[in-house]
């Protein structure tokens, strides 16, 4: 058994932030950032009422309403974030409580930074697969805003909040194919090393350590060369070709020119690349499931379609994934 995708559901924050906006207290420009990245807004939460956990329910909700199923017949949930609210309980059994699911459910989360949601999307196929698993639901949540630098004008800019979910349920379909890569000897170029501690905010390099640092060229570097390559890999080892079996390349929406380049890379029309970066910047482990939801909405993605789904990120990490929507 494999699990399908059955139901999509998102959260972004009701608070935008615009290029312009950071250009009020940065040495920055909406042309800048556009020309470099193709964001031109980003949803940023209230941090209130607005946390990786209540994104999450909210998301979750909506994915268990799309899939015409009852909340109580889950059996496993697994939430991907790195900037989660709550260290425990998981955010997994927040949302089985929100949502009334029964406690005959597994929760857990996972950590693996953008990548995040294809992790926990892995882990339960392979829950599925072995037979523990029939109905589950996979969320990726994240506030990024927790965690910027808002004085970095080359990684503050990038990120934005959301969270988008995914309800799968096990039936008897092609098996889910991927192929998950790491390095952490790479891991320096983006980083956010500590634990946010509020006795230690003055202590000097305290504050820039807790918040994203990124090296941008060389994370830009990263992503251009890998992600294709990991893609060109995935249709090899799972013998399908990249030009006739494939209705669309759902990547991490981190910055628009990482796309262009790899559609170029991999000589694929950039249409089959969808994209809705300039709308909600790099939101992690959402990106994914912000995106599918998105494109389920606007009638673009459709049953039986052929997808590719592929991230990368801190870790460094890089995962891709062939998958029967
Ligand atoms: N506005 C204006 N100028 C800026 C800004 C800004 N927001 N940010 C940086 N600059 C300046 C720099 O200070 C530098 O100035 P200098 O030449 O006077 O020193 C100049 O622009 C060029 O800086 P670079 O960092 O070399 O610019 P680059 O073209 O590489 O673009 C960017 C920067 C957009 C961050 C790019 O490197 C990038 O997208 N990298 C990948 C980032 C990414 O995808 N990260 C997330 C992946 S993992 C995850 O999702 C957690």
């Amino acid at each position: 058994m494999t699990g399908r995708i059955i139901g999509l559901g998102s959260y972004v924050p009701k608070k935008v932030l615009t290029n312009d906006d950071f250009a009020k207290f940065l040495d920055t420009s909406d042309e800048w950032i556009t020309e470099r990245t193709g964001i031109k807004e980003r949803h940023i939460a209230d941090h209130i009422t607005e946390k990786p956990s209540t994104m999450a329910v909210e998301a979750a909700k909506k994915a268990v309403e799309d899939a015409g199923i009852d909340a109580k017949d889950i059996d496993f949930i697994v939430t991907a974030s790195t900037t989660s609210d709550s260290v425990i309980p998981a955010l997994s059994c927040i949302v089985q409580r929100e949502l009334g699911v029964s406690e005959n459910c597994g929760c857990f989360d996972v950590v693996c930074a953008c990548p995040g949601f294809i992790v926990a999307y892995n882990t339960v196929q392979s829950f599925i697969e072995t037979g523990n698993s029939k109905l589950a639901l996979v969320i990726g949540t994240e506030c990024n805003s927790n965690f910027a630098n808002f004085e970095d004008r080359g990684t503050c800019i990038l990120f934005g909040d959301g969270a988008g979910a995914a309800v799968l349920k096990a039936e008897d379909i092609k098996r889910n194919e991927f192929i998950m890569r790491s390095s952490g000897y790479r891991s320096d170029c983006l980083t956010c090393q500590a634990a946010r501690q509020p006795d230690r905010w003055d202590e000097e390099g305290f504050k820039e350590s807790t918040s994203f640092y990124m090296q941008g060229r060389e994370v830009f570097k990263f992503a251009v060369t890998e992600v294709p390559q990991i893609i060109k890999d995935l249709s090899e080892k799972f013998n399908f070709d990249l030009e006739n079996d494939v209705d669309y390349f759902i990547l991490h929406q981190a910055n628009a020119r990482i796309i262009e380049a790899t559609a170029k890379k991999l000589g694929i029309p950039r249409e089959r690349f969808p994209m809705n970066i300039s709308k909600y910047g790099n939101v992690s482990s959402a990106s994914i499931p912000l995106l599918l939801t998105e494109m389920k909405q606007d009638g673009r993605l459709k049953p039986g379609m052929k997808l590719v789904l592929a991230s990368f990120g801190a870790g460094l990490t890089w995962d891709a994934n062939y998958i029967i929507y």
